[in-house]
């Protein structure tokens, strides 16, 4: 929910600290501040507002001087966005300074503890509580910094990942993580620390996560990593696989309209080595060595949150469809907390691009305090949820920077279809059914390819649209989550109301929501129940509302009664959410453009959701 960046060498920090809070700035932008070390003394600049803001006040300052130093953008939890709330917090007396991503959930009990000590607070947030609790326990303390943080650590509730200096030792900087992620770029002579690898890779490509708990303290000479109480931790230190073309814009307007036209690319960098349709066969080295718990898996619970969750339901109906084992998909933050039932030979599913949505890691340790097998659908290498999980299946889509999720969402869907196909090959499926819809599989990038190149027409039918406030989208099988990423597409990157439904449902009370000109998006593709939803479409004509049909190719019937078609290859049903979103996808994204909105930093929103 934040971008955390800090570093510790032999460089002027302000540049490198501003360029690494712009590789970070899409996980969450409402305020942002720096703090750089010298002579004993912190400077400390915020503003509310985007970087740029705070890169211009720096600029009526003049650079600041140091080589240690750390900056943060903010997503508000605790306070308004403002100047005062924006990070670092300082405390009162030790000269401590802090910036912090997650929650200080017991802030408040700890705030009147330490008003009563005397310490004067300035700002609203939980934050200042933590600066202020580490000062106060600086002072009393021997263990100089390091102890202070573990001591003041151990009182907290929450999730936070810090960073922290202190005026007194201005050569050592102290981070910490418990369900928000950190990690440690190893340099020579050089320490960049990161709330992900895009502000790290330019520096350095070896680098740790931190644990939940851990504590690293660091000087130009070297770091320690120990627990919140004290115990010495050896971490395991990674290459980076990232390269920095991977998160450059290259020739696109927005990271969200190149990673769109990045799906066919990404889909079979999903796919290489894992299909062999010869022998009618799905290869995934990450599940081989639990093939045979999973093929006498009795359920399959999937969760995830957002788009995530929308191809785990898309996960539900391959599962069942072709795998013929009982599975279904639900919310994450409902899942944690509804003291779900898990039997004996449970499977439960983590999808999620970032590996670092709280309320999806935590549902993933429920379902394994309870028992159940955990595998992880995941983007990210070595994030949390990826290494909470026994066994996954990474998406290889590459980095996904735009806050709205697509090649992701395809890359889940594929993953998951894999998935299926795996356990369907050792259960019901034969050689040549496998062989077959491994062919399909492939086909599919192309078939996106297809439908990237109606980007200017589909833009069309966007700028037809709009200017209206509220749309509906509705399909039927496996077309109905897709339905609902739509509409979550469209929601958050135009602020446009817009709900995704079975199609079915509409007739259940939110027909009444049909007016004239109402805009309704079916997933019409030939499938199942495409009579049923021709249907449907002629139930929102009836009464005004103008049809935009995601068709196949040839479908001669559909332009009798939709007012725009785009028209997508000929896809089979339980593959076909890949090519029927990418319309979806470039509507919501050519809405956006057009009513004038940050398309890769939607307002109110951040990448990865590391708070309840
Ligand atoms: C998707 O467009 C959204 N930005 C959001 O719903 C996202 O899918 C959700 O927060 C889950 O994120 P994850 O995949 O990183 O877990
Ligand atoms: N809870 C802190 C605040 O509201 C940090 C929020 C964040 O993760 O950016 O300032």
């Amino acid at each position: 929910m934040c971008g955390i960046v800090a570093y510790v060498g032999s460089k002027p920090a302000q540049a490198l600290l501003i360029e690494g809070l712009k590789r970070l700035e899409y996980r969450g932008y409402d305020s942002a501040g720096i703090a750089v070390m010298h002579a004993g003394r912190a400077t400390v600049v915020k503003k509310a507002g985007r970087v740029a803001n705070l890169e211009a006040e720096l600029a009526s300052r003049g650079p600041l001087a140091g080589t240690m130093g750390m900056a943060h953008t903010r997503w508000a939890t605790h306070g308004g966005v403002t100047d005062l709330n924006a990070h670092p917090h300082r405390d009162d007396k030790a000269g401590i300074v802090v910036i912090h991503n997650g929650i200080i959930e017991n802030y408040a009990s700890l705030k009147t503890y330490l008003m009563d000590k005397g310490h004067r607070f300035v700002s609203e947030t939980d934050t200042e509580v933590l600066a202020m609790l580490i000062g106060e326990l600086y002072e009393g303390g021997e263990g100089g910094l390091e102890a202070a943080v573990q001591a003041a650590l151990r009182e907290v509730t929450g999730a936070y990942a810090i960073c922290v200096m202190c005026e007194k030792e201005p050569d050592t900087l102290v981070v910490a993580r418990k369900g928000a992620p950190l990690m440690v770029g190893i340099g020579a002579g050089e320490y960049v620390v990161a709330s992900d690898a895009s502000a790290i890779v330019a520096h350095t490509t070896q680098a740790f996560p931190l644990d939940d708990y851990n504590v690293v303290r660091i000087t130009r000479n070297g770091f320690r990593t120990s627990t919140t109480t004290n115990v010495a931790v050896t971490p395991k230190v990674m290459q980076l696989e990232l390269d920095l073309e991977q998160i450059e814009l290259g020739r696109f307007e927005h990271f969200m309209q190149k990673e769109i036209f990045e799906q066919p690319a990404a889909l079979r960098n999903t796919m290489r080595g894992r299909l062999q349709a010869e022998d009618g066969k799905v290869v995934l080295g990450g599940l081989s060595a639990l093939a045979k718990q999973l093929v006498r898996s009795r359920r399959v619970i999937l969760t995830g949150q957002g788009t995530a969750l929308h191809a785990a339901t898309i996960g539900e109906y391959l599962l069942e469809d072709l795998a013929k084992v009982p599975a279904h998909a639900e919310y994450a933050s409902e899942f944690r907390y509804r003291n779900p039932i898990i039997e004996d030979q449970t499977v439960v599913v983590a999808v999620s691009q970032s590996g670092e949505t709280a309320d999806t890691l935590a549902a993933l340790q429920e379902a394994k305090d309870r028992g159940a097998l955990a595998l992880g659908v995941v983007n990210v290498v070595g994030s949390s949820i990826a290494r909470e999980t026994d066994a996954g299946v990474y998406l290889r889509v590459g980095p996904e920077i735009g806050v709205a999720s697509t090649k992701a969402f395809t890359g889940q869907v594929a993953v998951l279809a894999l998935i299926s196909l795996f356990l369907a090959r050792r259960r019901y499926m034969s050689a040549d059914q496998c062989a077959a819809m491994i062919r399909e599989m492939q086909s599919i990038p192309g078939k996106i390819e297809r439908v990237l190149e109606q980007d200017e027409r589909i833009k069309k039918v966007a700028e037809k649209y709009c200017e209206r406030e509220n749309w509906l989208f509705l399909g039927r099988g496996y077309n109905y989550p897709t339905a609902l990423e739509g509409a979550l597409k469209l929601k958050e990157i135009s602020y446009i109301h817009a709900e995704g439904m079975p199609a079915a449902e509409m007739k259940h009370g939110p027909i009444a929501l049909i007016n004239d000109g109402m805009p309704a998006v079916f997933i019409a593709n030939k499938g199942r129940q495409y009579d049923k939803v021709l249907n449907n479409i002629s139930e929102v004509r009836a009464r005004g509302g103008h049809v935009i049909a995601v068709a196949t190719e040839g479908d001669a019937e559909i332009g009798k009664v939709a007012e725009d078609v785009i028209y997508v290859p000929e896809i089979d049903e339980p593959l076909s959410p890949m090519v029927t979103v990418v319309p979806l996808q470039l509507i919501a994204y050519h809405a956006a453009v057009l009513r004038g909105h940050d398309v890769d930093k939607p307002r109110n929103l951040a990448k990865s959701v590391t708070v309840e």
